[in-house]
C-alpha cells in the first residue's frame, strides 16, 4: 500500500473513434477496471484513466466517409458507442479524456512549445511509407509487398516538411533505463523486443503533419497539426495536469497521480510506449511510467481480431447471452496475461457452467435453500473451521500476489481453487445428514456458518472480477448491513474469520448464473 500519498494510476489506451468497442477493446478495458478495483480494494488511492483517440487521418477519413464533420462524429460515436459500452461492462473509471478536449490540446500545445524550447524540435523533411490504419510511419522491414503488415492494406508515401522530434537521442538512455529496471516493460518477452529494438538504433521522429489539418496545430506553425500518437501518448499526463502550474490544484493533482503505475497496452503498440513516449518525458525531464505491460490479442482464425477485417465482436454479442460478469470473468480467467487467445463460444459456455454456474452460483443457492430449510432463513451464530480458514488465509495471499503482478488468470484460479475447497467441505460434512438428526443442531449450524463466511470471501474476491452477481450475492448473505458496502472490504481482512453475524437474515435470490439457453436459441 502507498504511503506517499500517491495515487495507484491506471491506464488503457485511448481507442480510436473510427468505430464502435470489440472486445478487443473491451478486453483491455476490463482487466484495467480488474486491476484498479482490486487495489481500490487493498485500500489504495486509485486513479484509472480510459478514453478515446480522436484526431488524426483514421478517424477524419472515417468521419468524411460518413459524410459528418469529425468533431460532430467523434461527438456522436463517444456518446453513443464508448461511454455506453464502458457502462454496460460496469468499467469504473474516474476519468474518460477525449483528445479533442481544451484541457488535453492547450497542455500538448504547451508541453510541445517547452520541448522546442529545450531545443529537441527541429524542422526536417519525411519521406517514406506512412500506414493510415496504425498512422504509423513505417520502416522498410514492417512492410510485405507494400502492405503494412498489421493491415495488409498498401501504406501511403510521404514527402513533407514536419517538425521532429531528437528520438534518436534516447535510445541509449533508454536501453540503460529498461537494463536496469525490468520491471518497467513486461512481460518479458516485450522487454525483449523493445530492448532488441533500441539496440537496433532509432532515428527522430516526425511529430507534425501538414497535408490536413484534423489535430491539435502545431503552436508556432498554424500549418501544421501534431503528429495524432505524439498527441495520443500525452493523454496518459494530460488528464492529470501535466505542465499546470505546481501550486495550481492541476499541478498538484499531477504531484499526487505522475508517474503512472502501469500502462496497459496491447502488444501491437508496445513500441510507441516503451519507446516514444518514455522518450518524450525524459526529454521533458519527467519520472518513467513504472510499469508498461504488453497483453496479447484475441485472435478469429489465427489472426488478430478486428474491425478492419471484418472479424469483430460486439462485446453485446457475448453478454446478451452469458452476461456481463461472465464476459469480464472468462476473458480475465482463460487467457494467460500477455499471450494471444482464441475466444471460443464452445469454451466460455463450459467454464460458464462448470466454474461459474456449478462451483460458484451452485454453492451460494444450497447455502440459501439450506438455511432457509433448517434456520428459517436466519444465519447461524458463528463457528470456525480451522481448515477452510487457512485455506482462505494462503486464498488471499496467493491471489493478492498474483492479481498485483497482473497475473490475472493465476489470481483468479487461486480463488476458484478455493472455491472447490469450500465445495468439497459442503459435500464431506452432508448438512442434509446431519439436520436428520437433532442431537447435532449445533454441528449443523457450524456447518452452515463456515460455508457462509466461506461465501463472504468468496463474494469480496471476485467483486474486481464480477461486480454484479457478487454484490448480489453479498446482499444475499445479509452482509451489506452489518459490514457495509462489498465494494469497501478490504483483501487485507477478508481472511478475518467470523465476520457474518449470527441472527442475520439469509435471502434465497436470484440464481446467480442461470442455466444457459440452447446455443442455437
Ligand atoms: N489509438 C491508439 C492507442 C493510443 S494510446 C495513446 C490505438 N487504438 S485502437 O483502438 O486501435 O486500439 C487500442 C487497443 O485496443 C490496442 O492496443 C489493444 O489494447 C486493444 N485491441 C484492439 N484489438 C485487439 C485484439 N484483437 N485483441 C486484444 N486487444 C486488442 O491503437
Amino acid at each position: 500500500m502507498s504511503d506517499t500519498g500517491k495515487s495507484f494510476y491506471l491506464t488503457t489506451p485511448i481507442y480510436y473513434v473510427n468505430d464502435a468497442p470489440h472486445i478487443g477493446h473491451a478486453y483491455t478495458t476490463v482487466a484495467g477496471d480488474l486491476l484498479t478495483r482490486w487495489h481500490r480494494q487493498r485500500g489504495e488511492s486509485v486513479w484509472f484513466l480510459t478514453g478515446t483517440d480522436e484526431h488524426g487521418q483514421k478517424v477524419m477519413r472515417t468521419a468524411e466517409a460518413n459524410n459528418t464533420a469529425p468533431q460532430q462524429w467523434c461527438d456522436r460515436l463517444v456518446e453513443q458507442e464508448w461511454k455506453p459500452v464502458w457502462k454496460h461492462l460496469e468499467i469504473a473509471n474516474d476519468d474518460f479524456i477525449r483528445t479533442t478536449e481544451a484541457r488535453h490540446t492547450k497542455r500538448v500545445q504547451k508541453f510541445l512549445q517547452g520541448l522546442m524550447e529545450q531545443g529537441y524540435i527541429y524542422e526536417g523533411k519525411y519521406e517514406g511509407p506512412y500506414c493510415v490504419g496504425c498512422e504509423e510511419f513505417k520502416l522498410p522491414g514492417d512492410l510485405i509487398e507494400g502492405n503494412c503488415k498489421i493491415h495488409s492494406k498498401p501504406v501511403e508515401m510521404l514527402s513533407e516538411t514536419n517538425w521532429f522530434f531528437k528520438l534518436s537521442e534516447f535510445a541509449a538512455p533508454l536501453l540503460e533505463h529498461y537494463k536496469k529496471n525490468p520491471e518497467s516493460c513486461q512481460p518479458e518477452s516485450a522487454r525483449n523486443e523493445v530492448i532488441s529494438f533500441l539496440e537496433g538504433g532509432v532515428s527522430d521522429l516526425s511529430v507534425s503533419r501538414s497535408t490536413f489539418d484534423w489535430g491539435v496545430r502545431v503552436p508556432w506553425d498554424e500549418k501544421q497539426v501534431v503528429y495524432v500518437w505524439f498527441d495520443a501518448l500525452l493523454n496518459y499526463a494530460t488528464a492529470v495536469g501535466l505542465t499546470d502550474d505546481p501550486s495550481s490544484d492541476g499541478g498538484k493533482f499531477f504531484e499526487k497521480t505522475w508517474p503512472a503505475d502501469v500502462h496497459l497496452v496491447g502488444k501491437d503498440i508496445l513500441r510507441f510506449h516503451a519507446v516514444i513516449w518514455p522518450a518524450m518525458l525524459m526529454a521533458a525531464k519527467l519520472a518513467l511510467p513504472k510499469k508498461v505491460f504488453a497483453h496479447g490479442w484475441l485472435l478469429v482464425g489465427g489472426e488478430k481480431m478486428s474491425k478492419s477485417k471484418l472479424t469483430g465482436i460486439a462485446p453485446s454479442d457475448i453478454t446478451d447471452h452469458f452476461g456481463v460478469d461472465a464476459f469480464r470473468y472468462y476473458f480475465m480467467r482463460a487467457i494467460p496475461f500477455g499471450s494471444d487467445g482464441s475466444f471460443s463460444w464452445e469454451d466460455m459456455a463450459a467454464r460458464y457452467t462448470s466454474e461459474l454456474a456449478n462451483d460458484f452460483g451452485n454453492l451460494a443457492s444450497r447455502l440459501a435453500a439450506m438455511v432457509e430449510k433448517y434456520c428459517d432463513g436466519i444465519l447461524p451464530n458463528p463457528a470456525k473451521d480451522e481448515e477452510l480458514a487457512s485455506a482462505l488465509s494462503k486464498t488471499v495471499e496467493s491471489a493478492d500476489k498474483a492479481i498485483v503482478a497482473l497475473d490475472f488468470q493465476g489470481g483468479i484460479n487461486a480463488i476458484m481453487d478455493f472455491c472447490k475447497v469450500v465445495n468439497g467441505y459442503v459435500t464431506i460434512q452432508q448438512p442434509w445428514v446431519v439436520a436428520k438428526d437433532e442431537s447435532k443442531k449445533s454441528e449443523l449450524d457450524a456447518i452452515l456458518y463456515n460455508t457462509a463466511e466461506s461465501l463472504r470471501a468468496l463474494a469480496i474476491l471476485l467483486h474486481p472480477v464480477m461486480p454484479l452477481s457478487t454484490s448480489k450475492l453479498w446482499s444475499y448473505l445479509g452482509a451489506e448491513s452489518s459490514l457495509g458496502p462489498i465494494s469497501s472490504q478490504k483483501i487485507a481482512d477478508v481472511a478475518k474469520w467470523g465476520q457474518l453475524k449470527g441472527g442475520s437474515k439469509i435471502i434465497k435470490g436470484d440464481i446467480l448464473f442461470p442455466r444457459l439457453p440452447d446455443l442455437e436459441s
